[in-house]
């Protein structure tokens, strides 16, 4: 901004000269608050003009007259501009408010992420595909039995020491028959075989219950896969070639299985079917309780007091059955160290499956 001259009176020129600057300042401010700060020295106490005012009482009247007339034009051209420019930025700022404040309706909100089947469930398909891939038919149970498709029927009578290994949540008790969760799929065996249609090429998938203490490699509800299989001339080289067919579609080479003698009453041979732990590649962990191993099953070959109870001719049929662990075989092929995160419902751990 120009410098008042030492007599304080404008020289030539210095009014427009200032009228000009101011101009340009003025058009040049974006903001109310920039605008107002700026006034006391283009219009105010602290402008030039204010000064040159000033220093009329020092010239001579009719000086005084022509300088303070074009003083005062040109303070109200100023005036005018800064009046101007004020009214148009208010205007963009209430613009701007407006803007920032106004609901939009037409907002469109992110759509919920869908979610997905549980990894169990999967795994339970997976293995549904399997089956039928090998000619094997879906069949289904309920989930509350009576005693004698859970236990009766499949060799093991009330008093057989058998059923104190599954501890059972029982229900009523109707007239003729207790009834419970089944602790098995293995019920579906029965079921099957009841309707009398042989051969018979099936799998039974399904949930569980055992009064289990939840720990790493149990839970008290849980999911089973049971398979059966009666045809003329069965044996366990069929159940093996099996068993050991589906676990190589799931898990594929890289895990080492074995096949251990076990008691089953209701298949006779029996045995366990096991996988080398994949939380440690079989060295030993917490999940495998230091044996390297983790069980996903037992099978064996259909014992005849079964046949007899279901009323098939042990003399023309022979067959096979297993129960494998569906949750297990998605612990160990995901490599999750302890089954209870499948029913913790942490978004983080299910949605990486
Ligand atoms: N039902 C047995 C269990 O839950 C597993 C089992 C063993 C099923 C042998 C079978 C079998 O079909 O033949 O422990």
């Amino acid at each position: 901004m120009s410098a008042v001259a030492s007599d304080g009176a404008p020289r030539p020129g210095e009014i427009e000269e200032f009228e000009r600057v101011a101009a340009e300042r003025v058009a040049g401010v974006r903001d109310l608050g920039t605008l107002e700060a700026a006034v006391p020295e283009l219009t105010g106490r602290r402008s030039p003009i204010a000064g040159w005012k000033r220093s009329l009482g020092g010239l001579a009247p009719e000086q005084r007259r022509e300088v303070g007339r074009v003083l005062n034009d040109a303070l109200v051209r100023i005036e005018t501009l800064v009046e101007q420019r004020r009214e148009v930025l208010a205007r963009a700022d209430r613009e701007a408010r407006l803007a920032a404040d106004r609901l939009d309706l037409t907002e469109v909100p992110p759509a919920p992420g869908s979610g997905h089947l549980h990894l169990v469930t999967q795994v339970r398909e997976e293995l549904e595909d399997i089956f039928v891939g090998m000619g094997y038919e879906i069949a289904d149970g309920p989930e509350a039995e009576t005693e004698w498709y859970n236990f009766t029927a499949l060799n093991v009578p009330r008093d057989h020491p058998a059923r104190s290994m599954q501890d059972s949540f029982y229900l009523a008790t109707g007239d003729h028959e207790s009834f419970l969760l089944r602790t098995q799929t293995s019920p579906g065996q029965i079921r099957l075989l009841e309707r009398g249609e042989l051969p018979l090429y099936a799998v039974v998938p399904g949930r569980v219950y055992r009064r289990d203490t939840a720990d790493a490699r149990h839970l008290p509800v849980f999911h089973q896969i049971e398979g059966i299989v009666v045809d003329r001339g069965v044996t366990f080289g069929d159940l093996a070639g099996t068993i050991e067919t589906f676990v190589r579609e799931i898990f594929g080479e890289g895990v080492a299985t074995r096949l251990r003698p076990a008691y089953f009453p209701f298949t006779e041979p029996s045995a366990e079917f096991e996988i080398t732990c994949t939380i440690c590649g079989g060295s030993g962990c917490k999940t495998c309780s230091q044996t390297g191993w983790i069980e996903l099953g037992g099978c064996g070959m259909i014992h005849p007091a079964v046949f007899e109870a279901t009323g098939v001719d042990p003399e023309i049929w022979t067959g096979f059955a297993f129960g494998f662990g569906i949750d297990r075989i998605a612990m160990m092929r995901h490599e999750i160290g302890d089954l209870r995160s499948f029913i913790e419902n942490d978004v983080r751990f299910l949605t990486q499956f």
